[in-house]
């Protein structure tokens, strides 16, 4: 691949998810590489007209892109956990996403819940497995509907899927200034599982004798995020620990609108494993807001970021969050509330000029 010519494909997805995803291209187009797109039309409101989710056609062309860009998916007329488990989590699977990465960065500028928090208080990122744990599909259901019934949903959790998702972990962790790592489970009461988490986590740092490891419940990590956030530089953690830690993590650094995620498959480019890695904002299609302009695409364009980041195009990735670093510094002085699309064009201005 010509690192300077990306083939994107495109889920702009349902509700404000078309209108991000939008100025996420445009922010794109800015950073000056070979861009081809092509944009594919799942979602809600292809749901409704065909039936269809995610058809395998369609998967195996997903297979030829560099990397996906996301918006949202979803709409309250779709029954729920169909979008979710045919489209979001059958691309997580099909694709090997077994690292969803999430930073929780909190920007100078940004006003933040936490009246104390200063942004050098809020800076890590949150490693949460991508394709195991609860999240696996394990279970089943006997006498639905009746006083009987029995509802079972398993936490499946492998050596190999754990390892894989430590080592990535500690490699981020190691790149990192602060070079800290830590553990998040609740080893004391999901003991198989913990104890697998914990084994894989001691025995890997061995090889990384420069990262510093530590260990926190889960239920005690919620309070931490919130009262001590600068004890976390990377977390690493099961999917479903993963998915509510990090809106917890939204949260502290300035709200659903900013928080950006990558959906990685981490494997070498050419070799066997490896598969296009999907990039999206944390946030949904919000039907609430739909249509009116008033979404936020800062999530997206910091989604933008991290693709390029991971694309191998640092420098690019680095004058993306810098453009919003200066947008959300600009957020602070002069109040004025911008439409989506004039967000968009300030951050595009910043990375262009
Ligand atoms: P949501 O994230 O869409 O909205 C939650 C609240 O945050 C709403 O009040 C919304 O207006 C606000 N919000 C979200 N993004 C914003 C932005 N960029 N700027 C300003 N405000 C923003 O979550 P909700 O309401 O629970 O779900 C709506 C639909 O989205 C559902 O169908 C759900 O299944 C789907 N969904 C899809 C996701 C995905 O595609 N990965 C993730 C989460 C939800
Ligand atoms: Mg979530």
């Amino acid at each position: 691949r010509d690192s300077h010519n990306i083939r994107l494909a495109v889920i702009p997805g349902d509700g404000i998810g078309r209108e991000v995803v939008a100025e996420g291209l445009k922010v794109l187009d800015a950073v000056g590489l070979k861009l081809e797109t092509t944009t594919y039309d799942l979602g809600a409101a292809r749901y409704h007209a065909t039936g269809e989710t995610l058809p395998d056609e369609t998967l195996a062309e997903l297979r030829g892109f560099d990397a996906i860009l996301l918006g949202a998916v979803g709409d309250p007329s779709v029954p729920p956990g169909v979008l979710e488990r045919d489209l979001l989590l059958r691309l997580r699977f099909e694709l090997d996403h077994y690292v969803n990465l999430r930073p929780v960065k909190l920007f100078p500028g940004v006003e933040a819940p936490i009246a104390a928090a200063r942004p050098e208080d809020i800076d890590m990122i949150v490693v949460r497995e991508g394709t195991e744990g609860p999240y696996a599909g394990a279970g089943g259901v006997m006498r639905r509907g009746t006083p009987h019934e029995i509802a079972t949903q398993e936490s499946l959790n492998t050596a190999f899927g754990v390892e894989r998702v430590v080592r990535f972990a500690f490699e981020k962790a190691a790149a990192r200034p602060r070079k800290k790592l830590t553990l998040v489970h609740k080893t004391n009461v999901l003991t198989y599982a913990g104890d697998l988490w914990s084994r894989v986590v001691e025995r890997v740092s061995a090889e990384y004798p420069e990262v510093t490891t530590d260990y926190c419940h889960v239920d005690a990590a919620s309070m931490f995020f919130v009262t001590q956030p600068q004890r976390f530089d990377v977390v690493v953690t099961d999917n479903l620990f993963g998915d509510i830690l990090t809106d917890l993590g939204a949260a502290i650094a300035g709200g659903i609108g900013l928080a950006a995620s990558g959906n990685v498959n981490p494997a070498r480019p050419g070799s066997e494993s490896w598969a296009p890695s999907m990039f999206e904002p944390v946030h949904g299609s919000a039907p609430d807001i739909a249509g009116q302009g008033k979404a936020d695409p800062t999530a997206t364009i910091l989604s933008v970021a991290m693709l390029l980041d991971h694309l191998g195009l640092a420098g690019q990735a680095a004058r993306v969050e810098q453009a919003v670093a200066e947008d959300l510094i600009g957020r602070q002085t002069v109040w004025a509330s911008r439409s989506t699309r004039e967000i968009g064009d300030d951050i595009t201005a910043r990375v262009a000029g």
